[in-house]
């Protein structure tokens, strides 16, 4: 082994800390793999005095990342710290020194990655970021290079652990929103800023990395529908599963064509998922993902999302990926985004869905309901008028395949009756019976 290459991690918290303990546990085999020796020669952190788990043996612990960007030896910049301002810079100042970055960090991609990877491509260097979408996964590489040769026509799943620990615990224990949100924040799962994890913000910024490396074309986080999960109350969850269904948030991309033109349908929100579907055994802090393409067809993908362990299993994949290209010239990996394709606004959506109306229970107030949906083309599948509550009675209906500005203009007009006194309301999209198709393979499993 003659190659030796320099590395330098930005930030040591829980994704640091994995990534040092795994070079440490598995040095052996990552050093053969990549085909190099791998020399940690910096782990940069804002206060070096902080106790840590992590060994560093030789690693020089600095506060100095100019220290890392003026050592010629040092090839690879992991940026493990997060954020979107100081790690804008870093990775910014790393492709300047002429080094290659690895980064975990979904959101400065999906918000300014435009920019550095039009800097890497200039500089000829690549960045790597299989750790920024689902943890432990290997969707990134899936997409890039395993259906390199097909065409991606979906993609979608359970993209953030949080909110899927959280559904499962209300979902199978009948907790409320809060106390599991509790457990979720106590098990260190969720971010930082919860409302990025419950409101949906970091599965739609994943979902815009993956459908713009599924579909070629920049996909912007701002343009994916979100709609997360704080709203949810138990007795939806539970409802839903005597009509035979789960709740998960699900990110979702496919292409459709409107018009005779081909556009994206990408959006994240709570979904209806059939009881025997595979996402529906995705349960707790785990993460899955389908991917439907023209010849391979359906595929699924599934493993731990979030935590140390998972996430510095990616990193290490991409350093190793880099070191083996090390001496061939590593071409410049800009996400190929040689396409612009429009997205579909969410009002022209078509699909099943969930209503629960909690209505005066009085005669004439299921006719006045229904007689909403009717006038929008709204065809009416199930309904069902659970037990009384005080004054007012859920009413849970299920549509048939229908358009969201139709149901969203019924729902509105039937919210005015005054018959019914529609108090809360809940309206949730039932998983698209075209997009039911089991997939044929299994790709990770954590
Ligand atoms: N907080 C994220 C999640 C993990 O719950 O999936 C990092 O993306």
């Amino acid at each position: 082994m003659q190659k030796k290459i320099g590395i330098g991690i930005v930030g040591c918290g829980v994704v640091g800390g994995g990534v040092v303990e795994l070079l440490r546990r598995h040095r052996g085999s990552i050093e053969e793999q990549a085909d190099a020796a791998l020399e940690l020669r910096y782990v940069v952190v804002r206060d070096t005095n902080k106790a840590r788990q992590v060994a560093l043996d030789d690693t020089t612990l600095t506060a100095d990342f100019a220290q890392v960007l003026r050592d010629p030896q040092v090839s690879i910049v992991v940026e493990l710290m997060g954020g979107t301002d100081v790690a804008h810079s870093v990775v910014r100042e790393a492709l300047l020194a002429g080094k290659h970055v690895v980064t975990a960090n979904k959101a400065l991609l999906a918000e300014r990655g435009e920019g550095l990877f039009a800097l890497a491509e200039r500089m000829g260097l690549t960045i790597a970021f299989e750790a920024s979408v689902c943890g432990g996964i290997p969707i990134i590489r899936t997409l890039c290079e395993g259906m390199s040769g097909d065409r991606v026509r979906s993609v979608r799943g359970i993209l953030n652990a949080t909110t899927n620990f959280i559904l499962s615990r209300m979902s199978e224990d009948g907790m409320d929103y809060a106390q599991a949100l509790a457990i979720a924040q106590r098990r260190g799962l969720a971010e930082g800023t919860p409302t990025l994890d419950v409101d949906g913000h970091d599965a739609a910024q994943k979902l815009a990395i993956l459908a713009s490396l599924a579909f070629r074309s920049r996909v912007p986080c701002e343009a994916v529908f979100r709609q997360g999960i704080a709203e949810l109350r138990p007795l939806d969850l539970r409802f839903a599963r005597e009509l035979g269904y789960v709740v998960k948030l699900l990110g979702q991309a496919r292409l459709v064509e409107r018009a005779s033109e081909t556009c994206i349908d990408a959006r994240v929100h709570p979904v209806l998922v059939k009881r025997d579907h595979l996402l529906a055994a995705v349960r707790d802090e785990y993460n899955a993902v389908l991917v439907d393409a023209d010849f391979v067809g359906p595929t699924a993908y599934q493993g731990r999302g979030a935590g140390a362990h998972p996430t510095a299993s990616a990193v290490m994949a991409d350093i190793v990926a880099l070191a083996r290209r090390m001496d061939t010239c590593p071409r410049a990996a800009r996400p190929p985004c040689s396409r612009t394709i429009p997205l579909v606004a969410m009002d022209q959506i078509e699909g099943r869905y969930y209503l629960r109306l909690d209505v005066a229970d009085r005669p004439g107030v299921l006719h006045a309901i229904a007689g909403h949906f009717g006038r929008h083309g709204v065809g009416i599948a199930t309904v069902t008028q659970k037990k009384p509550g005080d004054a007012h009675v859920p009413l849970v209906i299920t549509t048939h395949q229908a358009r969201e500005r139709d149901v969203q203009a019924a729902l509105s007009l039937a919210k005015q009756s005054t018959l019914a006194d529609v108090g809360d309301t809940c309206l949730l999209r039932i998983m698209d019976d075209d997009q039911d198709d089991e997939p044929t393979t299994l790709g990770a499993v954590a």
